[in-house]
């Protein structure tokens, strides 16, 4: 099997650019889990199923249409939801939020199970999440677990989603990031915990660079 990385962590670790560095040093496949979540929130809302519809949720997420059209030279990666350019909301935080609740679903998460894995193919693969080392790819020989203050995390959300031109307010995104991790901690099946041989790096304070250079370290270990 292919080697894995699995990094796992709260909204706003840095977990997204560390693994976008990490695979594109690496030459690796990159799996962006959350992605796949957002979409499947994304198409429960379009298709106007009740969040806690988990039958109906999990057929979209087994039949999850999606299409990642590789633009030209420093042009974004479009994503196509059932042939619609959804690109410009992936990212929100109100596409987080639906995140979050399609993913308390058990149902919907074994949907989701196979598709994550049919990413670890040769070189290798970064897979960036919330259970990664704990339940998709248990047996990675890396396993990093990234956090940071709340503060901090909603601080860079803040930066990041006032570049993309979004209206944000940094009380109210500090107030969704912990409605986030709460309910992300909490839930039942498959909740945000570092596995048991996860190596946990704070980048509080920390710059992209370094962290990188910290995971490096681990990965050529
Ligand atoms: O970048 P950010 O952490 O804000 O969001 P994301 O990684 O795209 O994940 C969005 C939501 O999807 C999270 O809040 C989780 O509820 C859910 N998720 C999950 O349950 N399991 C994963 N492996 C990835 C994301």
């Amino acid at each position: 099997a292919a080697p894995v990385i699995a990094i796992d962590g709260p909204s706003g670790s840095g977990k997204g650019t560390l693994c976008q560095k990490l695979a594109r040093h690496l030459g690796w496949h990159l799996l962006d889990s959350g992605a796949l979540y957002r979409l499947v929130g994304m198409a429960a809302d379009k298709h106007g199923c009740a969040f806690d519809d988990e039958a109906a949720i999990a057929i979209l997420a087994a039949n999850l249409d999606v299409e990642f059209v590789a633009g030209e030279a420093g042009e974004p990666t479009l994503v196509l939801l059932e042939g619609e350019d959804v690109s410009g909301d992936l990212r929100t935080e109100a596409t987080g939020m639906l995140a979050s609740k399609v993913a308390v679903l058990p149902a919907v998460r074994s949907a989701l199970l196979g598709r994550q894995r049919d990413f670890a193919k040769a070189p290798g693969l970064v897979a960036d999440g919330r259970d990664m080392g704990t339940v998709v790819f248990t047996t990675a020989p890396v396993k990093i677990f990234l956090t940071a203050s709340a503060e901090e995390r909603a601080e860079r959300r803040y930066n990041q989603l006032k570049s993309s031109g979004d209206d944000v307010n940094l009380a109210t995104l500090l107030g969704e990031i912990r409605a986030r991790d709460k309910r992300d901690s909490e839930r039942e099946l498959a909740p945000l915990k570092p596995a048991d041989d996860a190596v946990h790096i704070d980048s509080s304070g920390l710059g992209i660079e370094e962290v990188f250079n910290r995971v490096l370290t681990e990965v050529n270990a």
